[in-house]
């Protein structure tokens, strides 16, 4: 599935890109790690939101 159509980024980029940016990352550290930059920005809210629930998902929790 596609989340991001101006870039063509899949949903597995963007979780893959989750697994692999530090924990500080914001929504322009994942579109920089994904070698694109936002365009309509109708996509952020959502591919962020998938870059949150993945790195939830994979990282261990600190305390
Ligand atoms: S859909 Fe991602 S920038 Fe337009």
């Amino acid at each position: 599935m596609y989340v991001c159509i101006c870039n063509a980024l899949k949903e597995s980029e963007v979780r893959a890109a989750a697994r692999q940016t530090g924990a500080a990352a914001g929504a322009r550290d994942l579109f920089r790690q994904l070698g694109a930059r936002p365009k309509c920005g109708k996509c952020v809210s959502e591919a962020f939101n998938l870059f949150r629930e993945e790195r939830t998902r994979t990282l261990p929790e600190t305390a």
